[in-house]
């Protein structure tokens, strides 16, 4: 395993994140390696979330790790379904540093998805895991969080701050970029 660079908005390459992506077809070891490359650098940079043009790969892939208990997920051609409700909360994402704004995301949805075997699975998600599924599947689309916002895009020392006042518990440890929820979550 090797970890990866992420492409930030900040890097000249960034109209990789703007490309179109190409549907996975070999299910074979070097996706494997890929998938689990994206997980030791979506975790090395505390995000919940990666999608593969992130870190240069033009294929309909990323990784998720929004519930600690279910662990890492790798989803493969996504497919949104049956998105339902309404919902708009602050997000993140590890290719705009810093950086936060508000997205208004389906509040509930289901995810038809092939798993690293190339096995058809069907989650349902709520909540935080459901505007992760929407963020990353942007991503893929070559859409950035930062063409949905609601309001302004505000540095974390802002967001941090504002947090605090509105509660003393929290701390900085709460922000996880790709995607982030802190406002509702907490
Ligand atoms: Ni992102």
């Amino acid at each position: 395993m090797a970890l990866r660079n992420i492409v930030t908005v900040d890097t000249d390459r960034t109209s990789v994140l703007r490309k179109k992506t190409r549907i996975v077809e070999k299910f074979d070891e070097r996706l494997k390696e890929l998938a689990a490359d994206m997980i030791e650098t979506m975790h090395e940079a505390n995000g919940v979330g990666l999608a593969a043009p992130q870190v240069g790969i033009l294929r309909r892939m990323f990784v998720m790790n929004v519930d600690p208990e279910e662990g890492d997920l790798v989803i493969i051609n996504p497919e949104i379904i049956d998105p339902e409700g309404a919902d708009v909360a602050y997000e993140g994402c590890l290719s705009v540093p810093q950086m936060y704004g508000q997205v208004k995301r389906p509040t509930r949805l289901k995810l038809k998805y092939q798993d690293l075997q190339g096995e058809v699975q069907e989650i349902e998600a709520e909540g935080l895991k459901a505007r992760c599924i929407c963020h990353e599947t942007d991503h893929i689309n070559g859409i950035m969080f930062t063409d949905k916002i609601i309001g302004e895009l505000i540095h974390e020392s802002k967001l941090i701050e504002d947090e605090a006042k509105r509660d003393p518990k929290s701390s900085e440890q709460d922000l996880k970029p790709d995607s982030v929820e802190i406002i509702e979550e907490n």
